[in-house]
């Protein structure tokens, strides 16, 4: 599967139910592709929809409406080869407190069937990568929480996917290692044409970071695109002015669209 679009929705829509007539619409028809090999931001406010999107690229979650294809193969029919080839770093952390930074690793990627030796082999790039090789032998129950995330970034990247979904990947890590974080990212790119799909609430890390980024607000996919071409598609200054008025309602400053 050589095509250029890795991902694409269509019409997808979960709604949770939650009790009687209580029900919340977290994703409403989003439409969207992601080409290989860019980094595509997803953006948008607390509840948005943003984990549920990639939680159902990833298949824990199934749609309630429409069809999500990733690497061609379809998220609910076919979700047994789309594991083997992608990696997420949830939002909140689940790492094995009790193995050490290294045994995180090695033992996450055993059971993609990847060889003790090659893994260790990974694990010394990505250890120093993250900035973690002289902490390696610890537990992990010991860390702290952005030493925590940094070791989940690490491990996502073990099993050498082909697309990342790093849900937050740099909340709660220190400015130095949002910086690595970032760079890694950055090289996997860049580099390896890897596709990453990540969130964030920093939008200073977006225009670094992000070649495209689409914006949820509601469950609604209300806008996607490079951030320059959004900027001027809404006449706003910057990233942050196009934000602010897509999700409160009030439209975009100066904006010709609302
Ligand atoms: N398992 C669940 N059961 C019921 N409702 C859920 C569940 N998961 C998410 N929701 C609801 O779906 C909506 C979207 O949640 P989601 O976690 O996708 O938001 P998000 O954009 O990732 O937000 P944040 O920026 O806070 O991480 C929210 O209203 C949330 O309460
Ligand atoms: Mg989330």
């Amino acid at each position: 599967m050589q095509s250029d679009i890795v991902i694409s929705t269509e019409g997808l829509t979960k709604i949770f139910e939650r009790g009687k007539k209580r029900e919340v619409v977290a994703l409403d028809s989003v439409d969207l592709e992601i080409r290989r090999g860019e980094v595509f931001g997803l953006l948008g406010p607390n509840g948005a929809g943003k984990t549920t999107l990639i939680r159902i690229l990833v298949g824990l979650l199934t749609p309630t409406e429409g069809s999500a294809k990733v690497l061609g193969r379809d998220v609910v029919e076919e979700i047994d080869e789309i594991r083997e080839k992608v990696a997420l770093l949830p939002q909140e952390a689940g790492v094995y407190d009790r193995l050490t930074a290294r045994e995180n690793l090695v033992y996450y990627g055993g059971l993609y069937g990847i060889s003790e030796e090659a893994l260790n082999k990974r694990a010394d790039d990505l250890l120093d990568l993250v900035g973690l090789r002289d902490r390696e032998d610890y537990q992990v129950k010991g860390f702290s929480g952005g030493m925590k995330r940094k070791v989940l970034v690490a491990r996502a990247l073990i099993i050498e996917p082909e697309i990342v979904f790093m849900d937050e990947p740099t909340t709660g890590v220190d400015t130095l290692g949002a910086r690595v974080v970032r760079n890694v990212l950055r090289r996997l790119s860049s580099e390896e044409k890897r596709t990453i799909i990540l969130t964030t609430h920093d939008l200073n890390e977006v225009s670094e970071l992000c070649d495209r980024v689409g914006i949820l607000n509601e469950g609604k996919l209300v806008a996607v695109g490079k951030p320059s071409e959004l900027e001027e598609k809404f006449k706003a200054a910057n990233l942050e002015e196009v934000f602010t008025g897509l999700v409160t309602g009030e439209g975009v400053y100066g904006g010709v669209d609302r």
